[in-house]
């Protein structure tokens, strides 16, 4: 089969690769139909992770059940299904309870396990013909009739939809709250999708990309062109000097302060200083404990300059990690099928496979337009 395959820091290329396959009953074997880059490629593309050289990338998919295992009750063949970026094995203390982002089965050692990842275990992604699904009467959603017809928003029921959701989530927000979301990449633009379905009263985005806050504003949000203290000055004058309610963090660790220059610490700053006193903030943008090609000292072992004084003082709380998928995805469907949610509203560029590298390169870039990349092998 034909796949995207990482040969080192800014180098993708699609190769044949043996076929994926059932391996054990439990697994299915599906036909990619649409899978998509993801800003959390993008860290592993530019050679900031242990991802190795050699695997294949792809961890936002929706395909056909084209075989399934003997122990396979539930999935049929010819089902249209997006699978949650994370693997989750449904049993473990951590599944059971709806947090299927850090499974204690799918990457023995590790609390939490996804397809094409860095760190999160041997499952090759789906930027492929075909992807091997493990445990996959748990971890196939089945899409309804018009799986095929939406499936540009059905596929981003795989990460970044029910991420950005997880993001308002974290942050506590309720119905009538201000919220901040920093960075308005697909996650960030999906946290303000998420905050606008669930009735926020103020939803501010922020980032420098006039094409990507265009798109903000299109979902109803106020763009903040500005990063660093400019953009906390602005926030906290639309707010009455207060702040928001709340905040997300949806850039991650490569995150620029407001000469452009990476510094880790600098969304995590602005959303204290921008957040009001008790606010609550979400942050799901990535942050790792080990970067070796990191600017500072220590951003190479994975710490920050935090304001830890006035978030303290402020009394705010802050919560983290990768979006427990599962926990979301059956509800959000009912969004997109009942055509309350457009999530792939966002996507700027439908590509084939052999275009995949391509489209890596301007992603990465944050060329002007290149929103979300998806592509259909
Ligand atoms: N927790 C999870 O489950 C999960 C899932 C998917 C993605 N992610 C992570 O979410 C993050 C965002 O993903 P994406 O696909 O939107 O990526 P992206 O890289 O396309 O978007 C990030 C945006 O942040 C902007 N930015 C940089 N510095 C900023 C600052 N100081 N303030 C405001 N904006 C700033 C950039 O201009 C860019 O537009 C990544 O770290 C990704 O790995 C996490
Ligand atoms: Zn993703
Ligand atoms: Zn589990």
């Amino acid at each position: 089969m034909k796949a995207i395959v990482y040969n080192g820091p800014f180098d993708v290329s699609v190769k044949n690769v043996p076929d994926a396959k059932i391996v054990r009953p439990t697994d299915a074997l599906i036909r990619i139909t649409t899978t998509n880059i993801c800003g959390s490629d993008l860290h592993m593309y530019e050679g900031r992770t242990s991802f190795e050289e050699g695997r294949i990338f792809g961890h936002e998919n929706l395909g056909e059940v084209i075989e399934v295992g003997s122990g396979i009750e539930r999935i049929k063949v010819g089902d249209y299904v997006c699978m949650p970026f994370n693997v989750g094995c449904g049993f473990c203390e951590n599944c059971e309870k709806g947090l299927t982002g850090f499974c204690l089965t799918a990457n023995p050692g590790t609390a939490g396990a996804a397809y094409g990842f860095a760190e999160m275990g041997a499952w090759e992604g789906g930027q492929a013909e075909l992807l091997r699904v493990p445990f996959a009467d748990f971890n196939c959603l089945v899409l309804p009739s018009d799986a095929q017809e939406k499936e540009e928003d059905y596929v981003m029921l795989s990460d970044i939809f029910p991420t950005g959701w997880h993001a308002t989530e974290l942050a506590g927000m309720r119905p009538g709250d201000s919220v901040a979301i920093y960075g308005a990449g697909p996650v960030g633009l999906m946290a303000a999708h998420s905050a606008v379905i669930k009735g926020a009263s103020q939803v501010f985005v922020v980032d420098t990309h006039a094409d990507r806050l265009a798109l903000a504003e299109k979902m109803g949000a106020t763009a903040i062109n500005a990063v660093g203290e400019d953009a906390v000055e602005k926030i906290l004058a639309l707010t009455n000097g207060r702040g928001t309610d709340c905040g997300c963090e949806c850039v991650g660790y490569q995150c620029c302060n407001r000469h452009g220059h990476e510094d880790n610490s600098a969304t995590m700053n602005s959303l204290v200083a921008s957040t009001k006193a008790t606010g609550g903030i979400g942050v799901v943008g990535v942050f790792i404990p080990q970067d070796p090609n990191a600017a500072s000292e220590l951003a190479k072992v994975g710490k920050m300059p935090f304001d830890f004084g006035s978030f303290w003082f402020k009394g705010q709380s802050i919560r983290t990690g990768q979006a427990n998928v599962k926990a979301y995805n059956r509800q959000l469907a009912r969004l997109i099928a009942t055509g309350k949610a457009q999530p792939g509203s966002i996507i700027s560029h439908r590509l084939s496979l052999e275009e995949g590298p391509d489209g890596y390169r301007h992603f990465d870039d944050r060329d002007d337009g290149w929103t979300k990349v998806i592509l259909k092998p």
